[in-house]
């Protein structure tokens, strides 16, 4: 495993720690070795102890006894080596084209190389091409070069095109891996089984059944160290079109023949193609967005968006987005699909609520229950990840009542947490070349494709009173107005 970006924050904070619990697991074959390559001068030892208090760290966070097992960190540390290079200069290629193959040559035999990007995404494509130029992207005796990219995967519709054919004039898409690690999540991968594992939920999942979703992406962090990053991005593309719309998918996405990669990534960029592609005039009315203001969380003050390092003190950047989605095909016709992410809301909660239809009212006409609660289903995604169903039940007595009860599945009591990053799976995935969580060339554009419109409106309309919603709030009042025009609510974020 070759990572480039070794110094820097995402192998610290995530890859290595998820190296670590694998080879806790002896899922890392004992043959197993990582070159980090990065700007920094550092030798290996430095290298291994920049990451020791981060992995450390991490031990510590999960609920089993938090120590770091020395023996196997020290396990992972002896097959790791640093080299120092610009990964814009040809050189640095060379260097480890020469350090790979003395490995090899160590080894006897020649390995497969999964390359990974932990770097800016303006180092994706040129990386890339120095790998084809130097031949280290060559696949060759049967041994495969795979290729995992970070995101964000473009900036827009013809940046992620621009991309996509860049990476694959020189390697084939079955090498590439494009990380969305929204589906290195547990909760995530289990809305596929939780639908088609089970016999009782599919028959209702439609039009005929649904009233409509709700998609909820709500963080208490606001955007911390990163404001040079998010001022040229936004709410929008930092979660939309790769985060929310692979919730999307999963929830709207027909059953695939099989469990195989390609069939999964076909029936989920079908269910992205089929979102209706707005007008200007239609994103005026099925989209909204904000930015945070002071406010508090946690009964802390915190300051507002624009008070925060390298942001703009007029920034039009938008901290929360909320759309209106209308999937056009034979399953959700008629469905709304109502979504919305932000940073600096009251809780941090991700979840897929699911409305169904209301029962006619008739039969309840003489008794004191005025409108029955409707069901809903639950998917909660983290935190307290799980699943519960909402629905109504007689409230024992004498008179007809009806009160509001709920089942309740807590991942946690069924089969207990360990530490995860949630890039273990990912990892692991690439090394036994199953690409079902990563995103297809397609799976990319479609989503860019429903999103560009938006972006194009929004940057030609006059600014927006930001900021417009405080923080530690539920979000901008224009949200309530979106739901409240087809008569909706959202569930409150709690
Ligand atoms: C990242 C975004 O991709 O996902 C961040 O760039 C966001 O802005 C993060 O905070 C959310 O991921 P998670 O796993 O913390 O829900």
């Amino acid at each position: 495993m070759v990572i480039f970006g070794a110094a820097g924050d995402l192998t610290k904070r995530l890859v290595v720690p998820a190296l670590y619990n694998l080879a806790c697991a002896k899922l890392l074959p004992e043959s197993f070795a990582i070159t980090g390559v990065d700007l920094a001068d550092l030798s290996d030892d430095a290298w291994h102890q920049s990451l020791a208090g981060m992995t450390q760290q991490f031990v510590k966070s999960g609920e089993q006894d938090g120590q770091l097992n020395q023996d196997v960190w020290n396990w992972l540390v002896s097959r790791m080596s640093y080299l120092r290079g610009d990964l814009n200069d040809p050189a640095t290629y060379e260097n480890l084209k020469s350090k790979l193959s003395d490995l090899d040559n160590q080894r006897g035999t020649g390995a497969n190389y999964l390359f990974y990007l932990a770097v800016a995404d303006r180092f994706f494509g040129s990386v890339v091409e120095h790998l084809g130029q130097s031949q280290l992207g060559c696949e060759k005796d049967q041994h495969w070069r795979r290729v995992v990219i970070e995101k964000p995967f473009g900036h827009d519709l013809s940046s992620a095109q621009a991309l996509n054919k860049q990476i694959l004039a020189v390697i084939a898409e079955t090498q590439v891996y494009r990380i969305d690690h929204f589906l290195g999540k547990e909760t995530v991968q289990n809305i596929m089984m939780f639908r088609f594992a089970n016999g009782l939920f599919e028959p209702v999942w439609n039009r005929d059944r649904i009233d409509h979703v709700q998609i909820t992406v709500a963080e208490t962090v606001g955007v911390e160290r990163r404001g040079g990053f998010y001022e040229k991005t936004g709410a929008l593309r930092d979660m939309v079109p790769n985060h929310v719309f692979q919730l999307v998918a999963m929830t709207a996405m027909e059953a695939p023949n099989s469990f195989s990669a390609d069939a999964v990534r076909s029936e989920k960029a079908k269910a992205i193609e089929a979102i209706h592609i707005c007008s200007p005039e239609e994103v005026n009315c099925t989209t909204v967005r904000g930015q945070y203001g002071p406010g508090e969380i946690g009964g802390q003050p915190v300051q507002g968006y624009r008070e925060e390092p390298d942001v703009s003190p007029d920034s039009q950047v938008e901290t929360y987005a909320a759309l209106k989605l209308s999937i056009e095909n034979w399953r959700w016709s008629g469905v709304p699909f109502y979504i919305r992410t932000g940073k600096r809301l009251s809780q941090r909660k991700t979840q897929i609520a699911i409305k169904f239809k209301e029962t006619p009212a008739a039969l309840l006409r003489n008794t004191q229950v005025q409108s029955p609660a409707p069901n809903w289903l639950l998917l909660r995604i983290q935190p307290n990840e799980g699943i519960a169903l909402e629905f109504g039940a007689k409230v024992p007595g004498p008179t007809m009542r009806l009160g509001d009860v709920r089942m309740d599945f807590k991942y946690q009591d069924y089969f207990g947490t360990a530490p995860e990053t949630g890039y273990e799976t990912l990892i692991y995935d690439v090394m036994i070349g199953d690409a079902t969580l990563f995103q297809r060339a397609d799976n990319i554009e479609a989503g860019w494709r429903v999103v560009q419109p938006i972006i194009d409106t929004w940057n030609s309309k006059i600014p927006e009173a930001f900021p417009n919603y405080k923080a530690g709030t539920q979000g901008p009042d224009c949200a309530n107005e979106l739901l409240a025009r087809d008569q909706h609510t959202w569930r409150p974020i709690e």
